[in-house]
């Protein structure tokens, strides 16, 4: 069964829309933790726009589970990750004008930075884990850059116009998801991944973990952090 990493970025979207205190994002993940959530996600963006590097401390202090940061390939960025250490790092591309992450990782292209980050990273401990599309090149590349561990984009899989599409898009994720584990990769998935369509993706066999966002805040607002949290974990579970 996959473990189930919860982002709570958007609780601090929350908080952004007013600019005050509250909802406050390391409360969130004390709630995540206590209702069943393997590790808290935040991603500290170039434009703050919602985590804060004042989160990302108190985060790193606070989470008793695993803490994964997931950040751009920046150089303020990764400065913060050195120092903070949080348990793992997620590198993810970056759009200034973008709603959410789009697509992976163009780990061909961006080989060498994607490397050293990768290294400076692994060398303070941290574990790295590349945010790339189930596509075979991205993943032996990114076997190459000395990452163990990927996370595959489940987006186009949350956006098929049709079940059609959407059973090929799973079947593409399954085939990579078996392909990166022969090359010896950890294999996580996430982005996009809601309460109709988690089950699926958490019956590939051999993901390690779900990371999953919006949806949970989302269900959180009309049942509650620890019910959103523990339902999706009960999905996820089967
Ligand atoms: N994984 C990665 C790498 C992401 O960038 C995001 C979005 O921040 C998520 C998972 C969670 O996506 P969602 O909020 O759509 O569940």
């Amino acid at each position: 069964m996959p473990k189930l990493g919860v982002n709570i970025d958007h609780v601090a979207t929350l908080r952004q829309a007013r600019g005050e205190k509250d909802p406050c994002p390391v409360e969130a993940a004390k709630i995540c933790l206590k209702a069943g959530a393997d590790s808290i996600v935040a991603h500290l963006r170039e434009d703050r726009r919602h985590i804060n590097d004042t989160d990302v401390k108190n985060l790193r202090k606070t989470v008793t589970k695993r803490f994964n940061l997931e950040m751009s390939l920046n150089k303020d960025i990764l400065a913060v990750a050195l120092k903070i250490k949080p348990d793992e790092a997620t590198l993810v591309p970056e759009k200034r004008q973008e709603l959410t992450t789009e697509g992976g990782l163009d780990v061909i292209k961006h080989f060498s930075r994607i490397t050293r980050a990768t290294r400076m990273l692994q060398d303070q401990g941290i574990a790295v884990s590349l945010f790339i599309d189930p596509v075979k090149k991205q993943i032996q590349k990114a076997y190459a850059t000395g990452a163990r561990v990927i996370e595959l984009h489940t987006g186009n899989y949350d956006l098929a116009p049709t079940p059609k599409r959407c059973a090929m898009q799973l079947a593409k994720i399954e085939k990579m998801t078996h392909y990166a584990q022969s090359l010896g990769l950890i294999v996580n998935a996430g982005h996009g991944l809601k309460y109709h369509n988690t089950r699926a993706i958490a019956k590939i066999p051999g993901i390690e973990e779900l990371n999953i966002g919006h949806s949970i805040i989302c269900r959180a607002i009309f049942v509650g952090l620890k019910q959103a949290v523990s339902e999706m974990k009960n999905l996820i579970r089967g």
